[in-house]
């Protein structure tokens, strides 16, 4: 390797030790400015909410979550482009919140970005050599010897040196991905966040740029935060993943840990939720049902337990496995509405032929079943929220638990009150 981009052995972090680590990290935005929202307060986004986790030097650390959940906005926080609402960030030991001035200048060296779009991140009127000692210049650094870094980093990325004075519009979606990571590589960075860096790119160009980054990163020593909303690209690029739902950690685990063992009804649901090849076998239907809540006003407890498949039922009632199941289809058939109102002896053989509801629970079911037939479905709907789902430990405390893996030895984090119950048995 020549001189120019040989990296400097001046590392406070070794391999395999805590290099980032995040702290109850919250990120709250408020909606609107001006007089009137400071005199009518908007009620505040919570993109991101009480998130911890550590990533280790060298490692990649994948993040997959729908759209939406929060994944952009906590990179942008980890990294202090957002001032956090709450937590902290360590990096290499220091809190990032703590520092100010020439500090925070000299970290964010340390740390850098790759987005998903390409195109838009690339000033299209500057050839790719500049664009690549922009951020050297930006530092300060390696005066003299940049345009000789820009083209041996365009070579390190799988691209032409003499590629050096072109333009962005001269290259494929693809390389221009590649303009980018020799752009973040050019300051000698430990650490790079990125943000659906292949989403936008075919899929065989995407293995193809993912293989560079696997590369890059072992030759550099690099670690990356990675965020995808593509389960089959986290899989294949991290070595530990971790799942968000509407701006919470809900699992993170070892990746085979995570694709084997899951152990949160959220991961399972996506999971089952990617595409299968064979039209014949089960796709995504009925998987993940309901739509995602508001971050405005967030459920109670556990965050997934509006769509949750598996809601514990409630201490009060007596129910047995089956019957539980069949009050919950009941619950969420009333909420959305996905039956007739015929009669009750219809709705009860819909939902409750092979096991009904004894006691307080029948008492419940029986009053919503009469709301319904007098075609009152929000009270229906309100009395059994009310009686089940808000009764439940998923609706009264935030879950967090720690599970023994059966694949490999790491930690594997789930928040999920199932297992609260399973110790308890
Ligand atoms: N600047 C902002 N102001 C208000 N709300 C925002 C802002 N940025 C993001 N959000 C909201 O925060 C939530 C998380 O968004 P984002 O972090 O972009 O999710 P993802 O990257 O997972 O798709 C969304 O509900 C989004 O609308
Ligand atoms: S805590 Fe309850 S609602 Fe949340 S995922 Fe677990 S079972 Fe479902
Ligand atoms: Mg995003």
């Amino acid at each position: 390797m020549s001189r120019a981009v040989a990296r400097h052995d001046e590392e406070q972090v070794d391999y395999g030790e805590t290099i980032l680590s995040v702290e109850g990290l919250t990120k709250h935005f408020s909606q609107g400015s001006g007089l009137l929202s400071s005199i009518f307060p908007k009620p505040k986004v919570k993109a991101v909410d009480d998130v911890s986790f550590d990533i280790k030097k060298g490692e990649t650390l994948g993040l997959v979550g729908e759209s939406g959940c929060g994944k952009s906005t906590l990179a942008r926080t980890v990294l202090r482009l957002l001032e956090p609402t709450d937590g902290a960030v360590y990096f290499k030991g220091e809190n990032l919140a703590e520092l100010s001035g020439e500090a925070v200048r000299n970290h964010r060296k340390d740390m850098q970005m790759i987005f998903q779009d390409p195109q838009s991140s690339l000033d299209p009127r500057m050839k790719v050599g500049p664009i690549v000692e922009e951020p050297m210049k930006a530092h300060g650094l390696y005066e003299g010897e940049r345009e000789e870094r820009a083209r041996e980093l365009l070579e390190k990325v799988g691209l032409d040196p003499h590629h050096y004075n072109r333009y962005p519009h001269q290259f494929s979606g693809g390389q221009r991905q590649r303009v980018n990571l020799a752009r973040a590589l050019a300051v000698n960075p430990d650490f790079i966040v990125c943000d659906e860096p292949t989403s936008a790119l075919d899929a065989s160009i995407q293995a193809q740029v993912l293989n560079t980054m696997r590369d890059l990163q072992r030759e550099f020593g690099l670690t990356y935060l990675f965020i995808s909303h593509d389960l089959s690209v986290i899989r294949h690029i991290s070595d530990r993943v971790a799942v968000m739902y509407l701006g919470q950690l809900v699992e993170l685990a070892e990746t085979d840990e995570l694709f084997e063992n899951p152990q949160h009804p959220y991961t399972d649901a996506l999971l089952q939720s990617i595409p299968v090849p064979d039209p014949r076998a089960e796709g995504r239907r009925g998987v993940l049902e309901g739509d995602v809540p508001s971050p405005i006003d967030p459920p109670s407890g556990c965050r997934f337990r509006t769509r949750c498949p598996k809601l514990i039922v409630p201490a009060e009632y007596d129910l047995t496995d089956a019957e539980w199941a069949n009050v919950r289809r009941f619950v969420r058939a009333v909420d959305r509405r996905t039956f007739e109102a015929s009669t009750g002896r219809a709705i009860r053989a819909e939902f409750f032929a092979d096991a009904e509801p004894r006691g307080d629970a029948a008492a419940v079911v029986d009053e919503s079943i009469e709301a319904i037939l007098e075609d009152d479905w929000d009270r229906a709907a309100a009395l059994l929220t009310e009686s089940f789902a808000e009764n439940s430990v998923c609706a009264e405390e935030k879950p967090a638990y720690h599970v023994e893996p059966e694949y490999g030895r790491g930690e594997h984090f789930a928040a999920c009150h199932l297992h609260r119950t399973k110790r308890a048995d």
